[in-house]
């Protein structure tokens, strides 16, 4: 009765940083929401795949069930990543009253609102803060801190790898294919890294944003997108020698009701604070007609940026249960479409 227990699913990069800041920190997390949270349950895809994170043997399984029908089960967090299997899992885990944090933009980016839906009919929490910015709490600074301002532009460096990668070569001439590999085996990247370099990653966090910040049902296929792959290493040196940076670059602007959403490699003047945010880091201002102008920092992806983001969520899920409010505090899906500037 006074534990919290989390059916996780995935322990990969950010599963396993989950795992690290629940254990490491449990009496802090306790003190906060006043309940234990235990990990009662881990969902992988191999359970005999070598973990660098002890576990009790009964908590790894491949069986599903195992979290989205086990009743003494409160929270699924997620953080396996794509659609499938992960959209039927989540649905599932909410037809049986499950709540969930997940990190995983590619699902909230393309079925965000089928998935809210699904959330406000049964009254569970949904929260998914790891999915734009990694650490930076940049979502809740949307939906909770600007709830009261009409945010009129987002713009910045919403991907790690591909920050990581632009920065090596710039400052380092590192080879595109060995500083992608490394990128890689930091578990920055995402599985297929396809994702991070053609810009799609970005394009899905820009379209949360925009749906966050601009209060509409945003469509996937209207941001404009282009990644780095076809950056070379002299467009880098030119740019240089000119006093810019090449930075991929999300903006989302809005005027009016109209909205633009666009993601591309971008000349930065090396005067501008975005050209100083390096390696994995992530940048994104954003402006309100009220507040002007305010800028978010921080490590945009990672085993342990990416995991406070995620218990952060499961923090305020587990304050919701012990305050009797869950299904309350999530973001309801946002029906109004939206007006792309290009349609006129
Ligand atoms: P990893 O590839 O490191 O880990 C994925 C985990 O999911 C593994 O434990 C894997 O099992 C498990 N898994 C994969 N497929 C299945 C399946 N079909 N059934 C059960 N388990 C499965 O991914 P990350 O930790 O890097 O990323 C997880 C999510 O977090 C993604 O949505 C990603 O976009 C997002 N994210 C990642 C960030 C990062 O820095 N890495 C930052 C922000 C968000 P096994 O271990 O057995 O192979
Ligand atoms: N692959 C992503 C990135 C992970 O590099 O930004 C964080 O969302």
């Amino acid at each position: 009765e006074n534990t919290v227990k989390i059916g996780l699913m995935g322990l990969g990069t950010v599963g396993t940083g989950v795992v690290r800041i629940v254990q490491g920190h449990q009496e802090d997390l306790q003190k906060q929401t006043g309940l234990a949270i235990e990990i009662a349950k881990v969902l992988v895809k191999n359970a005999e795949k070598e973990r660098n994170i002890s576990l009790d043997d009964d908590i790894l399984t491949t069986d599903p069930a195992d979290l989205v029908e086990n009743p003494d089960i409160d929270v699924i967090v997620e953080v396996i990543g794509g659609i499938n299997p992960t959209k039927q899992y989540m649905l599932q885990a909410l037809e049986n009253g499950k709540h969930i944090v997940t990190a995983n933009k590619d699902l909230m980016a393309l079925h965000g609102a089928e998935i809210l839906s699904k959330a406000q009919e049964k009254g569970c929490d949904v929260f998914y803060e790891a999915s734009v910015g990694g650490g930076i709490p940049i979502l809740r600074a949307l939906v909770e801190g600007f709830s009261s301002d009409r945010i009129t532009k987002m713009m910045g460096i919403v991907n790690g790898t591909t920050n990581y990668i632009m920065t090596k070569m710039s400052k380092e001439g590192a080879d595109y294919a060995e500083v992608l590999k490394e990128a890689q085996e930091l578990g920055y990247a995402e599985s297929d890294p396809t994702a991070d370099v053609e810009g799609h990653d970005a394009a899905r966090k820009m379209a949360i944003l925009g749906t966050l910040g601009f209060h509409v049902d945003m469509n996937l296929d209207d941001v404009d997108c282009e990644g780095i792959s076809r950056v070379s290493a002299e467009d880098i040196a030119h740019a240089k020698q000119l006093g810019y940076e090449i930075k991929l670059l999300g903006i989302a602007q809005r005027d009016g009701e109209l909205i633009d959403v666009s993601v591309q490699p971008t000349l930065v003047a090396r005067s501008h604070p975005l050209a100083s945010v390096n390696g994995v880091f992530n940048a994104v201002y954003v402006h309100g007609e009220a507040v002007g102008e305010t800028m978010f920092y921080g490590p945009g992806a990672g085993e342990l940026p990416t995991a406070t983001a995620v218990v952060s969520d499961l923090v305020t899920v587990v304050k919701n249960k012990k305050l009797g409010v869950n299904g309350r505090g999530s973001v309801a899906p946002y029906k109004e479409k939206h007006l792309k500037t290009d349609d006129q």
